[in-house]
């Protein structure tokens, strides 16, 4: 039986990356998204991969959703928590609730996620918990406390879920992208992107394709000396 995966925002960008590059690995996979119907509708088409529409924020909406892929798949033996927003703005501007959108959805969600799937994998002894964070929650960034902050929160709790799922055959790693070819980067003004790019050495925008097989091995039996690490994938942009 192939193993399954499980990819929240899985639909998009850096998410349907990973979900193709696992597909192509032999997992049997489900891809998440939130909103966008027609964009789920044509990565389905493109890729036989099946996506699930729910709001990873909400506590409910990850049980039963989690429970219809584990009625469709089987058991979820890895989870790539992807599914991430920005609501980006100076901080004397920044409202309260672009603080809690972000929050809900980038550090909250990966909590509403993670946490119905744990008892299963400590049961079976065997699990992958991947975030997906960002160099921004390594270094901060201009306009985005609340990413940022998100971002850094991922961090922490792969290093506690390391230690936690350790001797049940569980590990917890985060991956932290530079800025990567996709709508969200896109979405930052030219200007600025041009200036971001100037300041990674690499010269370029990284390709989702580059985050998805930092996924893959991650995922593979191959990793299972690494737990509760960062790595970044970012051009040289920053080091920790
Ligand atoms: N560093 C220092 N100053 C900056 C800056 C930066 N990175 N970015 C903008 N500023 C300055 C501007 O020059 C401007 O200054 P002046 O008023 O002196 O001209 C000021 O900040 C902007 O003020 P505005 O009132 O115009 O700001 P705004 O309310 O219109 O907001 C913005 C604009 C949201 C900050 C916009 O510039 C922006 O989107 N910046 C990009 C933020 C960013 O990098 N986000 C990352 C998105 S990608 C991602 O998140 C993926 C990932 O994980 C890497």
């Amino acid at each position: 039986m192939p193993r399954v995966a499980l990819v929240t925002g899985g639909s998009r960008g850096i998410g349907a990356a990973i979900s193709n590059a696992l597909k192509d690995a032999g997992y049997s996979v489900a891809a998440t998204y939130a909103g966008n119907d027609e964009a789920a509708a044509e990565f389905t088409k493109q890729t036989g991969i099946k996506t699930y529409k729910w709001n990873v924020a909400d506590y409910a909406e990850c049980q039963a959703g989690i429970a219809q892929v584990e009625a469709d798949l089987g058991p979820v033996d890895v989870l790539v928590n992807n599914a991430g927003i920005t609501r980006d703005a100076p901080f004397h501007k920044m409202t309260p609730e672009q603080w809690h959108q972000v929050i809900d959805t980038n550090l909250t969600g990966v909590f509403n996620m993670t946490h119905p799937l744990w008892p299963g994998m400590r049961e079976r002894k065997f699990g992958r918990i991947i975030i997906i964070s960002s160099i921004n929650g390594q270094k901060g960034q201009f306009a985005q406390v609340n990413y940022a902050a998100s971002k850094a929160g991922d961090l922490g709790i792969v290093k506690s879920l390391a230690q936690e799922g350790a001797r049940a055959g569980i590990t917890a790693n985060a991956i932290c992208p530079g800025y990567i070819a996709t709508d969200m980067v896109m979405a930052v003004p030219e200007k600025v992107r041009d200036s971001i790019v100037a300041q990674i050495p690499t010269g370029r925008l990284g390709e989702p394709e580059e985050i998805a097989r930092c996924v893959v091995f991650l995922a593979s039996d191959d990793a299972g000396f690494i737990n509760g690490s960062t790595i970044s994938a970012n051009g040289g942009q920053f080091f920790v």
